[in-house]
């Protein structure tokens, strides 16, 4: 997928990743992470996710990186907000109260915006890129983020013979080779979800199981 196609997607009106409330796994885990209200969230590559205005309403700073202006104007209007506009570097910039989200490329996205960041929260964003990025996706996000940043990320794992991404698969194996230099590891919970997928079913899937992880930082170079 390269940002031409996601941004068709949002044209298109294809966006099957895209939950009709708000995450929850989120809700379930977000208090072992003791954050404070005021703290920054940052959500990459975050699409229109409900989760966004939920992580406000609890009170903390959130900001968020997407590509497409669609989406961000569509977060806007169905959660009934304002914003302002404004340029920042290569981004557009829209905030509304403890909303920022900046329209660009993720791979532009400038540390200093993250300066006080304490959680990242990667619902369908590591998994939203092939192989071959994966690994670039990883250690930008390290590259941005401060010191002691965790980490909230749900994965999918299912046989990528049986159907092409996105989302792509991701094993537990994964996950540790791309982070284990940095991270400590939990597993939080593993689930098999193709049931609540029947349409991935039919695509050929015959197990897709769903991993969410806390990742906690062990050493920042
Ligand atoms: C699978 S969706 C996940 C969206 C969101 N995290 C959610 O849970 O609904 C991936 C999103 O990343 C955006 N995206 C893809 N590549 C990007 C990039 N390089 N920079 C910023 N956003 C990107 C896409 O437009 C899409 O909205």
């Amino acid at each position: 997928m390269k940002p031409a196609d996601w941004l068709d997607r949002w044209k298109q009106n294809r966006i099957g990743f895209h939950e009709p409330g708000v995450n929850t796994y989120l809700r379930q885990y977000l208090p072992a992470f003791n954050l404070e209200p005021g703290d920054t969230i940052f959500l990459p590559l975050c699409g229109k996710a409900h989760d966004i205005a939920w992580l406000a309403q609890q009170g903390f700073q959130v900001v968020g990186v997407e590509l497409s202006g669609i989406a961000i104007e569509a977060f806007f209007s169905e959660q009934g907000l304002h914003y302002l506009q404004s340029e920042s570097g290569k981004f557009l910039l829209r905030k509304s109260g403890n909303i920022s989200l900046y329209q660009g490329d993720y791979f532009d996205f400038p540390q200093e915006v993250l300066t006080e960041c304490k959680l990242i929260y990667d619902r369908a964003s590591l998994i939203a890129f092939d192989l071959g990025d994966r690994g670039r996706y990883c250690e930008y996000l390290r590259s941005i983020t401060p010191p002691q940043t965790d980490m909230l990320l749900i994965t999918l794992d299912y046989d990528q013979t049986q159907m092409d991404g996105p989302p792509f698969a991701v094993s537990r194996t994964e996950v540790e080779q791309l982070y284990r230099s940095h991270y400590q590891l939990e597993e939080l919970v593993s689930n098999d979800v193709l049931d609540e997928r029947p349409r991935w079913r039919e695509r050929g899937l015959t197990a897709l199981t769903e991993t969410v992880f806390r990742l906690r930082e062990t050493k920042h170079q």
